[in-house]
């Protein structure tokens, strides 16, 4: 058995949910093509819906820009941290009130991270002790110098789109810098920013562009079949239209330290989004250490890099990554548990882990903990066992990647 093909992927899940909110606000009809299909981003599209957004769906998405209005019922995030933490700060920039609410997840997950910042922009906010529900009632709201403590693209484009309704400019910084689609898609729809060490926005003096946008496949979901490239002898795999923006290749940047084999072909740009066709292929890989630095860029992909490490030639050390234990569940638990279960010599740490390469894995049954990624990873590592593994819950690959296991059938044989 072996992975070969060449695929294309679903639109990528951050700029899917962007894209929902910008057409939503702006001036005129937007059309957008593959768009993400996750469950993630139609909970998105639901709460724009709800705040009387102009959304039809059928192969592509029209979405004729209104001013938005507060929304009759609770606005249900489902497992979408980007969902509740961009929705907040762009409704509380357009003066709208609202409630948000989600899954168990979701609620469990830190709102403290926006909750402050909005604050101090005059938001003013009720929630269960810094998680939801969340209530935000916003008037008038100021503009706000800001630099994030915590190195994460939800809380900076919180602020950013918050700073859309802002009375003065605003200014945000960033200790590492994370993805910046939020800054490319806004300044590309003209808004007034600056994107130098610090970011710098003007309130909107008109409204958003709207725009005709394919949404560039999704990276976090390429690695997968990446990584299965990467290890299974003989293996390679090419992915087209991938987005390659810096912020979001860490993973390919990894696989090739590991000594992976990666190219990437056909550069070009989309609406100021870097975007490439991936060739990945298989060779033995050696064990690295990932540190602090290096974590934003590949904070989705830590799972799936669990699975690389373990076959390494060589230890790999992971430190510096403890935002993974305040994801869509405690990653570094559900990497270890599930790693230790597959007979891989494994040691959690506070902020990270340790993994001693060269593992022979056998197959067992996975705790995915109902987190989309850890069951797509475990997925991927159940294909070097003599049997694959057994997930407690597959339906949460749903979450952001409902076409994973039909693309995997067709690209194994
Ligand atoms: C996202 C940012 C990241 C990432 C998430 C999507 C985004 O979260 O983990 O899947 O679209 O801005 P943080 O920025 O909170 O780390």
């Amino acid at each position: 058995m072996r992975i070969s093909g060449t695929i294309d992927l679903p639109g990528d899940k951050s700029i899917s949910h962007r894209a929902l909110m910008f057409a939503s606000i702006a001036n005129g009809e937007s059309i957008i093509n593959n768009l993400s299909t996750g469950e993630d981003v139609v909970s998105t599209m639901k709460c724009l819906i709800a705040c009387g957004a102009k959304i039809v769906k059928n192969n592509d998405v029209k979405i004729e820009g209104v001013e938005l209005k507060e929304p009759s019922s609770l606005l249900d995030c489902g497992n979408s941290g980007t969902t509740v933490r961009l929705l907040a700060g762009l409704l509380a920039g357009q003066g709208i009130n609202a409630e948000f609410i989600g899954d168990k997840s979701l609620c469990s997950r830190p709102m403290d991270r926006i909750i402050k910042p909005l604050s101090d922009m005059g938001v003013e906010i009720d929630s269960d002790n810094g998680f939801l529900p969340i209530k935000i009632n916003s008037k008038n709201i100021k503009g706000i110098s800001f630099r994030s403590e915590i190195a994460s693209a939800q809380v900076k484009s919180c602020v950013l789109l918050a700073a859309l309704g802002a009375s003065e400019a605003s200014m945000i910084s960033e200790k590492i810098k994370t993805r910046d689609h939020t800054e490319i898609f806004l300044k590309s729809l003209g808004a007034n920013i600056k994107i130098n060490n610090n970011i710098s926005i003007d309130p909107l003096k008109s409204s958003l562009k709207s725009f005709n946008l394919d949404v560039p496949g999704d990276p976090s979901s390429a690695s997968f079949f990446a990584a299965a490239a990467a290890l299974i002898p003989n293996s390679s795999i090419t992915i087209r239209n991938i987005l390659a923006n810096p912020t979001r290749i860490g993973f390919f940047k990894v696989l090739e330290k590991m000594n992976g084999g990666v190219e990437w072909r056909n550069m070009r740009s989309v609406n100021g989004e870097s975007v490439g066709d991936v060739h990945v292929y298989w060779k033995p890989l050696n064990g690295i250490d990932i540190n602090r630095d290096m974590v934003p860029e590949i904070i989705d992909e830590l799972p799936i890099i669990s699975i690389l490490a373990s076959q390494a030639e060589g230890p790999t050390i992971v430190a510096g990554a403890e935002e993974l234990r305040v994801k869509e569940s405690d990653r570094i638990e559900a990497i270890c548990t599930n790693l230790y279960s597959m007979g891989c010599d494994v040691i959690e740490k506070k902020d990270g882990f340790i993994i001693e390469g060269g593992s022979n894995l056998y197959n067992t049954s996975i705790k995915t903990f109902g987190d989309h990624r850890i069951a797509m990873s475990f997925t991927i590592a159940g294909l070097l066992t003599p049997k694959i593994n057994e997930l407690d819950d597959a339906k949460c690959i749903n979450i952001s990647f409902p076409e994973f296991n039909n693309i995997l059938d067709r690209v194994l044989i």
